[in-house]
């Protein structure tokens, strides 16, 4: 994707409003075809600091990732499917004269099936494109969080796809506010929410007593952290709170899974969450019927937060959490640490092939096996062995382990000399230690345990001592009689559907095991199961893989 076209320097922060003169955003251009064209005569954002110093500032090329501002993936611009708009819509709406508002209105596709409404955009691009698809509505062209905090309108209802802006990307004043305006209303966000949910509460503040919301949601309202504040502030404030949880992608072009929200009866309260679980998206203009109500002292106490476990049958639940409540049940923190491995700061250059080692005659001592990832990890353990093999192979898995205050051989100076070692140096994570080839951190873990997983998550004994980079965890047990007695239990059903509950989907059917998730893996003393609950088990194992998509 590029920008192409003619640029001018203009200051930070001021639209260029120069008519006939085009400029066009190839990933707009794709979406709105000759119509961009006319939209970008009329405005265009581009921050001085884009014009590279040496071209010539009237003709000049730019990557469009170059702006974050306007990029689909930083801005989360990411348009709905007419028939998701079509079912949110017509369940928000009762009346003609209900007011709707969507606080992220894109080209308006909400905001054009009911004349009554107001919609907030913030690319100007996208917010030109809904005022020609929805003339009724009234739009505003800017950021949603400013115009919530100043406007004292207020609304029987909401529709909309809040933006999916990760917190690297939600950043700066706009984050600021954000979270502010949530404070004000009630819930505390921390810096790493994502920007859906912020926008979700913020909306939610504009309603008028008895006011309705449709939203399409990230899946990850099943398990983020910062769900969690959000979904209380959710039951705090409205009668009635629904979540779809839907299977397959509503957009089939993203990794990201979406469920939907609806909540109705604002300047209430309930005590329990109506979730329903289906396959797919079904267009109707009322949610399908609640297949369960999620109880919420249970969604507290028990699963930490989280809705995923309601994926499952409920009897498969309350085996799962009857397990848990056994007092000789033990979370993987209970006995062991999870932390991350090292990060070298150049993979290439601090991990030599054993061919390589040679010719540079680095000396032994100054060389560490280590697992680079998880696809190097063996299945159950890492023995002499295993080492031998890789070194058999002359895998690149020796790290250059050196210390502060080391004497260093003539061999190894000539190495952190040559051209490997002075671009290595210029990296940030090496600019910013001293002495820059001292890789800090380096642990022997008692077990490694991968961090994304296809099947399932792959835990390996370390007998031969070596190390592991940050793309794998690196355990270390503190409790070594309960170890023992637990941890031969890793490939049972029960731990299995334990890292699939504590851990969350990744996209691309992956799971993803943060080290916080990881210490959260159960471990139970029973190992005697009935047949039907093992099958109970295997069952639910293949629901969460289903869930994420693995082997779809
Ligand atoms: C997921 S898209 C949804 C658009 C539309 N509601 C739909 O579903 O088709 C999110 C939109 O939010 C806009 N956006 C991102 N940050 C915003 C902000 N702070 N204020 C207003 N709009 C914003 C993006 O430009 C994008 O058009």
């Amino acid at each position: 994707m590029e920008l192409v076209g003619l640029l001018r320097r203009i200051p930070d922060g001021e639209f260029w409003k120069t008519p006939g003169v085009p400029v066009i955003c190839a990933d707009h251009y794709m979406r709105f075809g000759q119509r961009a064209l006319a939209l970008m005569q009329c405005s265009f954002y581009v921050p001085s600091s884009l014009v590279a110093e040496e071209a010539d500032p009237a003709k000049v090329r730019i990557m469009v990732a170059t702006i974050p501002e306007y990029s689909q993936k930083h801005s989360g611009a990411y348009f709905t499917p007419d028939a998701v708009c079509a079912a949110l819509v017509a369940w928000a709406v009762r009346k003609p004269s209900d007011r709707m508002i969507d606080p992220s209105c894109g080209d308006g596709r909400f905001l054009a099936l009911h004349r009554n409404s107001v919609g907030i955009e913030q690319n100007p691009i996208s917010a030109h494109a809904a005022i020609e698809r929805a003339p009724g509505a009234l739009i505003h062209e800017g950021d949603f969080f400013t115009w919530a905090t100043e406007t004292h309108e207020r609304f029987e209802c909401a529709a909309g796809n809040p933006p999916f802006i990760r917190y690297q990307s939600f950043k700066g004043e706009m984050r600021r506010r954000a979270l502010d305006l949530c404070l004000d209303l009630g819930a505390s966000f921390s810096g790493l929410t994502s920007s859906w949910a912020p926008f979700i509460v913020a909306t939610a503040g504009l309603l008028k007593r008895g006011g309705r919301m449709a939203f399409v949601v990230p899946a990850e309202i099943g398990h983020a952290p910062y769900a969690a504040p959000l979904l209380d502030y959710l039951v705090q404030s409205f009668a009635k709170v629904q979540i779809v949880a839907v299977r397959d992608k509503l957009f089939p072009a993203l990794s990201e899974d979406c469920w939907l929200l609806y909540a109705e009866g604002f300047g209430g309260n309930t005590d329990a969450i109506d979730m329903t679980v289906v396959d797919n998206f079904l267009p109707a203009r009322t949610p399908p019927k609640p297949t369960l109500r999620v109880d919420l002292d249970d969604w507290r106490k028990v699963w930490n937060r989280r809705l995923r476990p309601y994926l499952l049958p409920a009897s498969t639940r309350s085996l799962y959490a009857a397990t848990l409540d056994r007092s000789d049940t033990h979370r993987l923190a209970d006995f062991a640490s999870v932390g991350i491995g090292y990060i070298s700061g150049d993979n290439q250059f601090f991990h030599l092939r054993p061919s390589e080692a040679k010719k540079l005659r680095i000396p032994t001592n100054f060389l560490l096996p280590s697992i680079r990832n998880g696809r190097a990890m063996p299945d159950t353990q890492i023995t002499k062995a295993t080492v031998a093999e890789w070194a058999r192979k002359d895998e690149p898995v020796l790290l250059l382990r050196l210390a502060r205050d080391m004497e260093l051989p003539k061999s190894v100076r000539d190495y952190l000399d040559s051209a490997p070692g002075r671009e290595a140096r210029l990296g940030y994570k090496c600019r910013n230690r001293a002495p820059w080839y001292v890789v800090p951190d380096v642990q022997i873990p008692d077990y490694v345990m991968s961090y994304m997983s296809g099947r399932g998550a792959n835990l390996v004994r370390n007998m031969a001592g070596v190390s592991c980079t940050n793309s794998v965890h690196a355990i270390r047990v503190r409790d070594k009689a309960l170890a023992a007695k637990l941890m031969p239990g890793w490939s049972s059903p029960f731990v299995r559907l334990s890292c699939e509950l504590e851990g969350h989907a990744l996209g691309g059917g992956m799971l993803k095991l943060e080290p916080r998730e990881a210490g959260r893996i159960a471990f139970p003393a029973v190992a005697n199961r009935t047949r039907a609950e093992t099958e109970a088990l295997e069952d639910a194992i293949t629901v969460m893989q289903r869930w994420r998509h693995y082997a779809d």
